[in-house]
């Protein structure tokens, strides 16, 4: 099956969209993964305490550029209140979690001197992780760059290489011998898109094509450093990255249509995913890219990884706009029900990705890194959060990937996307994603009811 061919189906795709039925939590392997993904910039808090530098999101913030006004200042405090939050993950039946390291805690100019007191709560942290009974996954980068990196050109140049693997080695180091399965990057697409193309993310920068594909680019090659430099110490390690895949399909069946689909698959999926597997550029993107690609660059791009992070959310249905870049923009979805995010809610579109990988990548061990829903979740009167619609979302998507499991996917666990309502990037506090409502006034958490759906099937999963 050829790429060109899956979307040439894709558009009758729409019309149907495949309900799986949601098996038997039985059904699933019993050393399969179920926890809840989190990163630190949206739930630590405590930006200015014990030695952490600034980075692109505290401008961004200061730059007030944060739709609802709020910040990441206090967030969910988890840098003290880690315990109660790992508490609630064991109280889930949890035997996963993953969490990212702030690259500012630890190496706060970005290069230079490290910072023992950001080690030290990592820690901490891991410790309680580990006495919880649950595998930490921690992730290197989920979008905390050290100010004094952007200020020479963040993700634009290849300065950042470096100092990335550097850092790698530094908290490898220190947690490897706890830690044993590391994530590169979260999310290089968005980052590169919407950082250095769309201006919706830190640095908030316009650079059109080139912007966005040099830091698509410059980003795999720190990740390609990065992994190299953790195998070279750590023979035992399980290395990976977290990328958000989003199959794409024409807004309609017209040739202009299907050819934004293919090229908006090649700038959000392919850079990152075929760099990484098969040391490839896009055939549609080599022209663009030949200018920022130098000597070698492939084969130091080009790792094999143990476990590939799959972020899911939907779909994107894209057709052809010659006003934006790459003159592709999103279409209509055609979805029945949106989330409040305004995303569509198409569950099916995780089991074609997750059969992508099967069918087309050589079936590499995957798991869902993230997925879930914002909704406009209410503490109702009897002091409850009744959610039903993320109870559904959730629902639904582990049924696709039972089934994906079930046709052979190779895949090694699901983590909700969140653990707990944080800050939702430049939506800042009003978007939650969270199992677990946090009331950012007296740093409450409450488990929602969907936390208490998942928190049974993972128990009756694990055969607990
Ligand atoms: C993916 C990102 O990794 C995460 O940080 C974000 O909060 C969720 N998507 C929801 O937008």
């Amino acid at each position: 099956l050829k790429r060109r061919e899956f979307l040439a189906g894709a558009a009758a795709m729409a019309v149907t969209p495949a309900f799986a039925a949601l098996p038997s939590p039985k059904t699933f392997p019993k050393d399969f993964l179920w926890g809840a993904s989190t990163s630190a910039y949206q739930i630590e808090g405590a930006l200015d305490v014990d030695g952490r530098g600034p980075d692109i999101w505290d401008t961004y913030t200061k730059q007030g550029r944060i739709t609802d006004g709020t910040s990441a200042a206090r967030a969910c405090e988890h840098y003290t209140r880690y315990p109660e939050d790992v508490a609630l993950m064991k109280a889930a039946h949890f035997n996963a979690y993953r969490f990212s390291i702030a690259w500012p805690r630890i190496v706060p100019a970005g290069t230079g001197a490290i910072n023992a007191k950001g080690l030290d709560f990592y820690d901490r942290l891991v410790d309680e992780i580990l006495k919880a009974g649950i595998k930490p996954m921690a992730c290197l980068y989920h979008w905390d760059l050290p100010q004094p990196l952007q200020d020479k050109g963040g993700w634009q140049g290849r300065e950042v290489v470096g100092p990335f693997a550097d850092y790698a080695r530094i908290i490898t180091k220190r947690l490897g011998d706890r830690v044993k399965d590391w994530m590169m990057l979260n999310e290089p697409n968005v980052v590169s898109i919407f950082g250095y193309g769309l201006t919706d993310q830190a640095p908030g920068l316009n650079l059109g094509e080139m912007g966005v594909l040099k830091a698509l680019h410059h980003q795999n090659l720190a990740q390609g450093a990065a992994l190299r430099a953790i195998r070279a110490e750590h023979a035992d390690l399980r290395l990976g990255t977290v990328t958000n895949i989003q199959p794409c399909r024409p807004d309609t069946d017209s040739d202009a249509d299907r050819a934004a689909a293919i090229r908006w698959d090649a700038v959000w999926n392919r850079v990152t995913v075929d760099g990484l597997l098969r040391g490839q550029i896009p055939d549609v993107l080599a022209e663009k890219m030949a200018p920022i690609v130098q000597a070698g660059d492939l084969d130091n791009i080009k790792f094999p990884i143990d476990l590939l992070g799959i972020n899911y959310y939907s779909r994107c249905t894209m057709k052809y706009d010659p006003d934006h870049m790459f003159q592709v923009w999103w279409g209509d979805p055609k979805a029945d029900r949106y989330t409040f995010m305004g995303w569509p809610v198409q569950p099916d579109g995780l089991y074609d990705l997750l059969m992508e990988f099967k069918n087309l990548y050589g079936n590499p061990a995957t798991f869902v890194a993230e997925n879930g829903a914002a909704y406009d979740d209410v503490v109702s009167p009897d002091g409850q959060v009744h959610d039903v619609e993320r109870t559904q979302f959730l629902q639904e998507h582990i049924a696709q990937v039972g089934r994906a499991l079930g046709d052979g996917a190779n895949i090694k666990g699901y983590l909700a996307w969140s653990l707990l309502d944080n800050f939702e990037w430049s939506f800042g506090l009003s978007k939650r994603f969270g199992i677990i409502r946090v009331d950012y006034d007296t740093q409450k958490r409450t488990p929602k009811d969907s936390y208490k759906w998942y928190a049974d099937f993972i128990k009756q999963a694990r055969g607990l």
